[in-house]
């Protein structure tokens, strides 16, 4: 089963994907993870992306496009695919679904996840993740069973983004309005669209998600 989830920044796709991919042995597909390991290495891309994903904009189609286009040849795919912050734009949509009639791919399902902007910008703010294995806490909502260890594994460092800051996190939300809005009535015309409550508590939006996944 190949899904997209789709939602604003700090909706929860991270956190739902993870759960996902433990679960169901899918595998997550985020764009922004893919570039910030880019920006982290120092390639190419990730020279061009850095300032504008600091800034709480959009890299241009034709890069985030070339990266799942790649992706897409790996094998591990197969088992499944989660698509995380892709696509956000109706020419990267476009060229998703162009990508998996060419792979011999189908798209099942697009989940929107529904959420209160005042709630995603408390949430973005409080956001850091284990520098070891990626797992994602909240100061607030989900902090480490014991402060300071990551719950998972025995790495006992956090980072948090550049672009979780509220300067940036309102910008992201405005793009988000503006250029990745528009693919949820894209979605619903082509009847691939189910709508989870983002602002539910986490298990209770999983939960909903493997409803919605069902239908
Ligand atoms: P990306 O990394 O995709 O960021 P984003 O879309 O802004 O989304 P986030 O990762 O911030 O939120 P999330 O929905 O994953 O929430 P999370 O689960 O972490 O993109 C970053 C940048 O890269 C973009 O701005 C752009 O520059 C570039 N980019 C990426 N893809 C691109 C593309 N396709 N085209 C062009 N540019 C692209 O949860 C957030 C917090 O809330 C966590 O602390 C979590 O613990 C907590 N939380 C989660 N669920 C709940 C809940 N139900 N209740 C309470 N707390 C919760
Ligand atoms: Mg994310």
């Amino acid at each position: 089963m190949n899904i997209i989830l789709l939602g604003p920044p700090g909706a929860g796709k991270g956190t739902q994907a993870r759960v996902l991919v433990e679960r169901d042995g899918m595998v997550q597909l985020s764009t922004g993870d893919m570039l910030r390991a880019a920006v982290a290495a120092g390639t190419e891309v990730g020279k061009r992306a850095k300032a504008v994903m600091d800034a709480g904009n959009l890299v241009t189609d034709e890069i985030v496009i070339g990266i799942i286009s790649d992706r897409l040849d790996e094998p591990d795919v197969k088992g499944g695919a989660i698509f995380d912050g892709f696509p956000r734009t109706l020419a990267q949509a476009d060229a998703l679904g162009d990508l998996l009639a060419a792979k011999g791919m189908s798209l099942d399902k697009v989940v929107e996840m529904r959420c209160d902007d005042e709630e995603l910008v408390t949430r973005v703010i409080g956001r850091f993740t284990c520098s070891g294995c990626g797992e994602g806490y909240h100061d607030t909502f989900k902090p480490p069973k014991v402060e300071g260890e990551c719950d998972k594994c025995d790495a006992n460092g956090f980072v948090r983004r550049p672009d979780d800051n509220e300067d940036a996190m309102r910008n992201r939300l405005f793009v988000y309005y503006k250029e990745t809005s528009p693919l949820i009535g894209y979605y619903y015309a082509k009847d691939n669209l189910a709508m989870v409550d983002g602002t539910a508590a986490i298990d209770e939006v999983t939960a909903q998600i493997a409803q919605a996944l069902k239908n």
